[in-house]
């Protein structure tokens, strides 16, 4: 048969094909649905089919099945459900057609007939120029004589060969255009190569002409390493230089970066990628647990310790993409940065998106060692020990913003208030976020319900909701409420004048004189009252004018308006007042201690006999109260 007929007749027919989906089929035939699915999540048998626990969404019991028969998946948790094809397109955020190439590799299907696009073109040629780049600095760093320095560094370091070659490590020797001449004798195009990022234009300015065609080295003296897809394409580089980094500083000389990196190219961002998760995809799967590192050296220490798990965001702030990259691989995320995580404002927005991505996120606390790479190789067996009883990082931050101020003045509250509530607010599951209301107000020592509506309102200063909007200086008492306070203002917030509130609490339980009056006043005038009206509004018309002052201020505070809820404000009250009892009990168990210290020295047994009693009985109330 003539051979040229055969080609056209096999276009034609490769492009009939795809127009009937017939290669679509043709690949399907010949991948394993369970096979491509277990490489993802594990599964197992059950009947007929596979069971599994669903990738797309968060669940405790398996409710994702596969049907080895009908190569299908569907989960009866969400309603998810397709081939293979929709599967790795939903897991792995790829597009149709790259996912029929990837299948087509696996199942040894040649596809035909793809007109590639300049964009397919453009793509390729840069992945082809970054690969061979690989080859040639991992040739330099494991083989060439030029390599021995960074051999010399690497062992430094304390990372052996087998572990730098399974990172695919490579070497850019000092000079400008070492690696411009490989690529130049093996007849690339220069201007590929600058696309790439792997060399740089020259300034055109002045009449010299350069060698190299104008175009120099990015990468010199330089460890290299190669950035790249899940799948292990090379999609960039960063290279550590080897020059002593801190020492730079005092020579004088222009400091160059501790890492470069490629420059965004058509292939490469430097925000979508994690470091090593080619490599340690798998551990991180079977773990369903990343540890979450900023630099390619935190990353081969950790893996050389024993925690193969591992990936580096390079740099300290998480994208969106890397988060969602990481919400793919596994379902939690032990964050191990060197920063304070708490302090910094981008890498706390990293956790939010993480949180959003509905990963659960642990901090590992690194102690007196600088990072992640000085723990694990001066004591690998601490380092996973840390790893292992990594703290949630809700319970993180709490720690960290109260190690830092002082929950009990006024201050602190304003402080660790404003540091830790939008924190609160972003948690996107009800439940842990209800959890840490209550925890913040325990550090606060607040009513749990203030600060559950702090939140609710997205407001960060609790300082505001609890004290009168407007500070009078002229007041010489001081700006922050007191629980009595707080209580009347509830009381008079919510209007209702009922005798159901005004039991909670007795006059003689207000520490203040004028809360006491305030509270006998209104008491009073309810018992006698025959008026219909229970608004508070309403019966203050007859306020005696010595108290108005008082009263004034407890209209000013700025209740939440969660407290509108007449249900939240009457729970609110009852805790209050509880509070106003228990305080109330210590005063007067400390005044009656020192009546005792007195009837004790004075040796009046009748009176001590009277005051014991009293003492045991307020005690009694206390801890019923407690
Ligand atoms: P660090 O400054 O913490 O460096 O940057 P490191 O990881 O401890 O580096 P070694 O151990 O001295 O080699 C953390 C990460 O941020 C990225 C790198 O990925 C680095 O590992 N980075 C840092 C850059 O991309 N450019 C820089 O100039 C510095
Ligand atoms: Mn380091």
């Amino acid at each position: 048969m003539d051979p040229s007929f055969t080609k056209v007749s096999s276009v034609a027919k490769a492009m009939a094909d795809r127009s009937a989906g017939r290669q679509v089929d043709e690949v399907k035939s010949k991948v394993d649905l369970v096979e491509v699915i277990s490489a993802y999540l594990p599964l197992k048998k059950a009947g007929r089919n596979y069971a599994g626990l669903c990738p797309f969404h968060t669940e405790k019991t398996p409710s994702f099945m596969v049907s080895p028969d009908r190569q299908v998946w569907k989960c009866f948790g969400c309603g998810e459900n397709g081939d293979v094809f929709t599967f790795l397109e939903k897991i792995e955020g790829w597009e149709f057609r790259e996912t029929l190439q990837e299948l087509a590799k696996k199942a040894g299907v040649k596809l035909a007939a793809f007109r590639p696009t300049d964009r397919d073109r453009d793509r390729d040629k840069l992945f082809a120029v970054n690969s061979l780049a690989e080859k040639f600095y991992s040739h330099l760093l494991n083989k060439h004589p030029a390599g021995e320095v960074a051999r010399k560094y690497l062992a430094k370091r304390g990372i052996p060969q087998t572990l730098w070659e399974k990172f695919g490590l490579g070497y850019a020797p000092s000079g400008w255009d070492n690696t411009l001449n490989f690529f130049a004798k093996r007849g690339f195009n220069l201007a590929d190569l600058a696309t790439a990022g792997l060399v740089i234009a020259r300034s055109t300015s002045g009449a010299r002409t350069w060698p190299g065609g104008g175009f120099y080295d990015r990468f010199r003296e330089r460890l290299i390493f190669p950035l790249k897809d899940s799948r292990g394409s090379v999609l960039g580089f960063s290279g550590r230089t080897l020059r002593p980094f801190d020492s730079a500083q005092d020579s004088g000389q222009v400091r160059e970066p501790k890492y470069i990196n490629s420059p965004e190219t058509p292939i490469f961002n430097k925000g979508s990628l994690l470091f090593g998760l080619d490599v340690t995809r798998k551990a991180i799967r079977d773990k369903n647990e990343a540890i979450l590192v900023e630099g390619e050296f935190d990353v081969l220490s950790a893996y050389k310790a024993g925690l193969e798990n591992v990936v580096a965001s390079k740099g300290t702030a998480l994208t969106q993409k890397q988060a969602v990259i990481l919400s793919r691989v596994a379902e939690s995320v032990v964050v191990c940065f060197d920063t304070d995580l708490a302090g910094d404002a981008a890498a706390r927005r990293g956790i939010e998106l993480l949180d959003i991505s509905g990963v659960g996120i642990k901090v590992v606390r690194l102690g007196n060692y600088k990072d992640p790479d000085e723990f694990a190789q001066s004591d690998p067996a601490g380092f996973k020990e840390a790893v292992g009883s990594s703290a949630n990082v809700y319970d993180y931050f709490i720690e960290s913003a109260s190690a830092r101020y002082d929950g009990r003045t006024s201050l602190g509250k304003k402080k660790i208030g404003q540091e830790i509530l939008p924190i609160i607010s972003k948690i996107s599951d009800d439940l842990v976020k209800a959890h840490y209301i209550s925890q913040l107000a325990k550090v606060l020592d607040l009513e749990t319900s203030l600060v559950a509506a702090a939140v609710e309102k997205k407001q960060s200063n609790l300082y505001s909701m609890l004290s009168p909007e407007s500070k009078s200086d002229s007041s010489n008492k001081t700006n922050i409420l007191n629980l009595e306070e707080y209580f009347l203002a509830l009381f008079v917030f919510q209007d209702e004048a009922t005798f159901s509130f005004l039991k909670l609490v007795e006059p003689s339980d207000f520490g203040s004189e004028e809360a006491a009056d305030f509270w006998k006043w209104v008491r009073d005038i309810i018992k006698d009252s025959k008026l219909k009206s229970k608004s508070l509004k309403r019966l203050l018309i007859g306020l005696p004018k010595n108290l108005s002052g008082f009263v004034d201020n407890l209209y000013l505070v700025n209740i939440s308006p969660a407290f509108a809820d007449k249900e939240l404000c009457a729970q609110e009250l009852v805790k209050t007042a509880r509070r106003i009892k228990q305080e109330s009990c210590k005063r007067r168990l400390s005044a009656i201690s020192k009546k005792i210290k007195l009837a004790q020295s004075k040796k009046d047994e009748a009176q001590l006999s009277v005051l014991s009693k009293q003492f045991d009985v307020i005690s009694k109330n206390l801890k019923e109260l407690i």
